[in-house]
Formats: structure tokens, sequence, C-alpha cells
């Protein structure tokens, strides 16, 4: 059968503006992600503070709006108390989840004072794992109240006087999975949740909470587990949080690409069990959906196995530090897609993670900072897919893979910035053999004209970035045409593509 891609865009038929803060990504207490990632003192490019200057310019260009801190996994023994104060009086503790040496170097005011200075905001998280209500309440306390009381005065004896105004708050992390300290079952987790958010809504009603579903679609409770939670949560959370990552474990790229249809799928699930609960509590509001974890992790495995086992208690050990491929580029940009087309429910979604730890951004401790694969399809999305996601009609030709029926050859979805006057179309080909024509109809951005297609390719899937060279990078595209209200655009085999248009 020919293989073909027709798409129609119209300015009318839109999903939802895009919340900005679906390009959010995290830092945890792991690894080298803070020490040796964005923070450095003596690196050559360290400012004042300690942070590296290189990081923060790679952190700025992807223009990451929000940064989830301080886990993940990390955050379910997280004794924030230890994490602020003079910080030659901080305790050295055991770090039980990945079983490091945490410093605590840098806590809350030092991150704070990070994000700032990159531009984004703070996506806290509080330890539901071996703490609770109080605890979340006092921390909540310190971060946004202005002066007057115990914890905020805390805060101003720590020399910083203006509250931080933490907008976004996960109530705990993974807390149905075995692994994670002071895991809960669906009931003990969603009262322990409703009592949290109760409090900390009474602290500062302006914030918005985070209540968390499962770990992943594979979790044995799953989706059980976001009815019972929800049901405790609903009146007093905004979102539910969604945990995913993808690994080609069996080295089978055609069915490893086709799992961005994993993702868009577990994403409607969890919006249906929302409604249900909205529909059983009589309630008014929707709960949205955070996917504040997702991306490619498993090339690491085996080594972070034998280094937690055999060599615990580093500081800062290289933990997670998978070495992405091209083939991780073109699953990234299809989660990517994916989650545009869900702007309307998913509002807010962290790349998982930042810095060194199953990063975009690695660095060398005694060298510079670089970019891996993973690093340009998000970049691109971060830049240019703010706006309206707009509903794609499209029709591809389709394959089978080992797991999946009716692959899309081609997935794509358009992005219109109404302010800027541009229309930007982010489109991957994930046909391995064959390059594919797609023909756009964009029926009402009459005397649209092209500004650029940027393409990420290469002949090798599995080809790899490092610190001496950038294997993977985006080129200029080259077989893009617009012709009236047709563009058309040959997409070579296995590619990512962001075809830019803008008024001529
Ligand atoms: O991002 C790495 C880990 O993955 C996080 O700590 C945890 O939440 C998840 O299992």
């Amino acid at each position: 059968m020919q293989k073909f891609a027709k798409m129609v865009i119209d300015k009318d038929f839109r999903i939802s503006e895009i919340d900005k803060r679906v390009y959010g990504s995290f830092i945890e207490h792991l690894g080298r992600a803070v020490y040796e990632g964005i923070y450095q003192p003596g690196h050559p490019t360290a400012d004042a503070n300690g942070f590296r200057r290189d990081v923060m310019e790679l952190v700025k260009e992807l223009n990451v709006p929000i940064v989830r801190y301080p886990g993940g996994n990390f955050v379910s023994s997280f004794v924030w108390e230890d994490s602020v104060g003079p910080v030659e009086q901080r305790p050295k503790r055991l770090e039980l989840a990945w079983r490091s040496l945490e410093t605590n170097e840098i806590g809350v005011n030092e991150f704070a004072k990070w994000t700032k200075a990159v531009g984004a905001d703070v996506m806290m998280a509080v330890n539901l794992g071996t703490r609770g209500v109080a605890d979340a309440c006092n921390l909540l306390e310190y971060c946004n109240h202005l002066s007057g009381t115990k914890y905020s005065d805390l805060r101003i004896s720590h020399g910083v006087k203006e509250p931080h105004n933490i907008k976004v708050w996960c109530l705990g992390n993974e807390m149905d999975g075995p692994w994670q300290l002071g895991a809960k079952t669906p009931v003990e987790y969603g009262r322990l949740a409703c009592e949290t958010a109760k409090a900390m809504k009474l602290i500062d009603p302006t914030i918005e909470l985070v209540s968390c579903g499962s770990s992943n679609t594979g979790m044995p409770t799953f989706p059980q587990w976001e009815a019972t939670t929800l049901e405790h949560t609903y009146d007093y959370v905004d979102y539910v949080s969604l945990h995913q990552y993808f690994g080609n474990r069996d080295n089978d790229t055609e069915d490893f690409l086709a799992l961005s249809m994993e993702m868009d799928h577990f994403i409607k699930t969890v919006i249906s069990v929302c409604d249900f609960v909205k529909a059983k509590k009589r309630g008014k509001k929707d709960i949205n959906l955070s996917f504040d974890e997702w991306n490619v992790w498993f090339h690491s495995d085996a080594e972070d196995d034998d280094t937690m086992k055999n060599r615990p208690w580093q500081h800062a050990p290289a933990l997670l530090e998978d070495h992405y491929t091209f083939e991780d580029a073109l699953l990234v940009g299809l989660m990517l897609i994916t989650l545009i087309k869900h702007s309307d429910r998913v509002k807010m979604a962290c790349l998982a993670q930042l810095v060194n730890v199953i990063a975009p951004i690695m660095t060398e401790k005694d060298g510079g900072a670089w970019k891996q694969t993973i690093y340009y399809p998000y970049l691109h999305a971060s830049r240019f897919g703010r706006g309206i996601a707009l509903q794609p009609v499209l029709a591809s030709s389709k394959h089978d893979t080992k797991s999946y029926t009716d692959v899309t050859d081609i997935d794509s979805v358009a992005v219109w910035n109404e302010e800027a006057d541009e229309l930007t179309i982010f489109a991957v080909n994930r046909d391995l053999k064959d390059d594919i024509v797609l023909t756009c109809d964009i029926g009402n951005f009459e005397g649209y004209g092209l500004i650029e297609h940027i393409v990420l390719e290469c002949d090798d899937l599995k080809a790899a970035n490092s610190a001496l060279r950038q294997t993977v990078a985006p080129k200029a595209g080259t077989e893009t045409k617009v012709d009236g209200r047709t563009v058309t655009s040959n997409l070579h085999k296995a590619s990512w593509n962001v075809i830019r248009l803008g008024r001529k």
C-alpha cells in the first residue's frame, strides 16, 4: 500500500490553549542532578552561589517554565528542615531512596534562587512517605507565609525576606510503589492526602495541589488507585499525577516508537477516572492531569542497581545517567505530540529529569555541559509549541508492530501562536524504511508562508551525543513547499520535524 499522510489544520478547530507548564521538568536530589549538575562551586563557570552558568544557559535556552523538586523517591524521606539555615550547620544524612549521602548543601532556599535565575517556577513536593500533615504545613508556612509566624520568621532569619510564593505542590510521590519509603494503600494515601490538602489550603488558598496517581500503568492497582484516592481528595486537589517511562529493552525500534500510543491510552484512562469521580461526587470542577514524570529510561538500569547495591552512601554518584540515542529522541518527540494533543486536560508535565539524571543536559565534572539527543525535540516543543493546540484531522497509512496494531506512520499536531502569528506543525515519521509526504490543508491560515523546516534525523538509530560530539543535531529541511493553502513536506524516514509557518 502507498504510504501517505494528510492533515487539515483550521484555526477554529481547537483543542485548547496550551498551558506552558506542560513543558516543565524535574530536578531531584539524585545522582549528579543537583551536585555537579546545577551546583558545583569551584567549577570555572560557577557563579557566586556555586551554580553552573553553562547549565543555566542551556536551561534558559529550553525556556523551562516549572521545575519539580526535590523528588521523586527522594521526597519520601526528605526532612526539609535539614535543608535550610546556615549551610555549615546542616546535617549529612543517609538518603535511603537512592542509597546515597545527602549533604544538604542545596536546599529549599537555594533551589528557589536557582529557579528564579533560570526564569522558572518551583513545583514543590511534600513528604507523605515518612512524614505527614504537620510537616507539609510547616514547609508551606516557611515558603509562602509573609511573616510573623514561627516558620515564616524562621525563613526570614535564614536571610530570605520575601516568601517564595510557590503555587504548585505535589502531595507525595508514587505512594503506590512498593519501593517508596512509607508506601501506602489507596485508602491510607487518600485519607492522608485529603487531610494534608485541606490543611495546606487553609494556610494558602491560592495554591494548586497534585494528588498522587499510579506510578505507571503496569501497577496492579491502576486505575483503581486513582478512583479510590480521588474519592478522598477530590474536594481539595486540582490535579492527579501520571508517571511513565519507556525503554527499548527488546531492541525492537518499531515497537518502541509505538509506545506513545500507550501514553495516549494512559491519559485517556486517567481522564475517564477523574470524570467518573466528578460525576459520583456530583462535582462541579474537573480534575486535570499533571504528567509530572515522563521520559525514556532504561539504559542505565544494570549499572544503577550495581552502584546502589555494592557501592552505597556515595555523595553525588553517577546514577540514572542514560545516554540517549537518536531513536530515544524520536519517542520523546512522539510523547510531546501526545501531550500537546491532550492539552485540554494535561495542564502540567515534567520531562524527568533535567540535568545528568535521565536528562537532556549532561555535565562533565571537569568540563562543559552538553546536549543529549532528547534535548532537541524538547527545545522545539517548548519554544514553538506555545499557543493554541489545534485539533489534528490526520489520516496516515499505518503499520503493525509486535505489540500494537494500526500504528500511524506519521503522528502530528499543529500549534497556533496567535500573538506571533505563527503556525507550527510537529510531525514524526516513525516509518523506518520510507520517506512519506505529508500534505496539509491549512485552510484559513491564508497568506502564511514557510519560515523554516527543522529536521532531526540520523542514519544510525543508536547514535548518541557526547561531550565531544553532537552527532545528533537539528538541521534545515529543504523539502517543504507552501502553495496557497497546501503545505507539502517530504518527511524523511525516522525523523522529527518542525515546520514553522508565518504570515508572509
Ligand atoms: O525520576 C526517577 C524516579 O522515577 C523518581 O524518583 C521516581 O518518582 C520515579 O520512580
